[in-house]
């Protein structure tokens, strides 16, 4: 005897039951790699240069996070929509009201970046630029050290950035600090749990929240192959 067609899954972004809650796709791959490689390459840039005084890796691990936010910047105009600066830098205004209800326990119906963490996004990914431009013209006469593009600026503004890389490494530590109180904050203030969609990519949201248009996978590789092929040219053959 034939079984009962059990009904299909209810359509997203159509009025459902109040309340009915189910997972979507919030952050496609490409931001999730992206987030978690610049965690993994900032930690071996810090304990490279820190503890194993290493420069080579250092600059490698530096180079590649240059690759990194390149990506990012250019993801952040054609890639997903949740990923895209349109979508998450707003009114910042909005960013001001949002940290006002930080205390207010409510259910997370966020798709993507919040109104404030969109402006701490970008306050990191030009941070972090800053940074790996300073480490690219150093120099140190001293040590002998000459970072890949001190040529084009010569030893004393190599010696400037070299102060400025280690002031500045002192605030990326505040910033990160920052940035995991933030995300603490939310665990804690809101109940709302933030890691595990940068992990998984998916969220539970009412059921008629509509889904985020995603962006292809080989798209993000092209740009990716483009962006590490520019910092190559740029440290080799510049
Ligand atoms: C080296 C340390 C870190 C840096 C530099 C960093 C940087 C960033 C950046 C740039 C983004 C924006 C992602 C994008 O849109 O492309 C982001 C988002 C995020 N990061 Fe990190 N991160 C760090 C460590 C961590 C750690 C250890 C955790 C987990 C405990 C974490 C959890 C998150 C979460 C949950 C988001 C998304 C926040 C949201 O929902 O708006 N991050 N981070
Ligand atoms: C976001 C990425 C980076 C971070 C977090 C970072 C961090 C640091 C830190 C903490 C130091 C030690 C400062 C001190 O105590 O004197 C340092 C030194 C240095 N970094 Fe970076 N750096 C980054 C990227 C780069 C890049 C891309 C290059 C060049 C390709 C570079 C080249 C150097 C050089 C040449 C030194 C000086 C070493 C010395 O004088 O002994 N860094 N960096």
């Amino acid at each position: 005897m034939a079984s009962r067609p059990t009904p299909a899954a209810p359509p997203r972004g159509v009025p459902q039951k109040p309340g009915l809650m189910l997972p979507m796709r919030v952050w496609d791959v490409p931001v999730r790699l992206f987030h978690w490689a610049l965690v993994a390459l900032l930690l071996t840039s810090w304990i490279s240069i820190e503890f194993a005084n290493n420069l080579r890796i250092h600059m490698l691990a530096g180079e590649a996070i240059l690759a990194l936010l390149l990506f990012r910047l250019v993801w952040g105009f054609v890639g997903s929509e949740t990923s895209r600066f349109s979508h998450f830098l707003g009114n910042p205004f909005h960013a001001v009201t949002h940290l006002m209800h930080m205390t207010k326990k409510e259910p997370d119906t966020q798709v993507g970046h919040n109104a404030a963490g969109g402006w701490m996004v970008l306050v990191m990914l030009l941070v972090l630029l800053s940074q790996v431009s300073l480490g690219l013209i150093i120099a140190d006469e001293e040590s002998f050290i000459e970072a890949p593009l001190n040529h084009l600026v010569g030893a004393d503004w190599g010696a400037w950035a070299k102060k400025q890389h280690r002031l500045l490494f002192t605030g990326i530590q505040i910033m990160i600090a920052l940035h995991l109180l933030a995300i603490a904050s939310y665990a804690v203030l809101k109940r709302h749990d933030l890691v595990r969609p940068m992990v998984t990519g998916k969220k539970r949201l009412p059921a008629a929240t509509p889904q985020p248009r995603m962006v292809s996978l080989y798209v993000a590789l092209a740009i990716l192959a483009v962006a590490a092929l520019a910092v190559w040219v740029l440290v080799t053959r510049v």
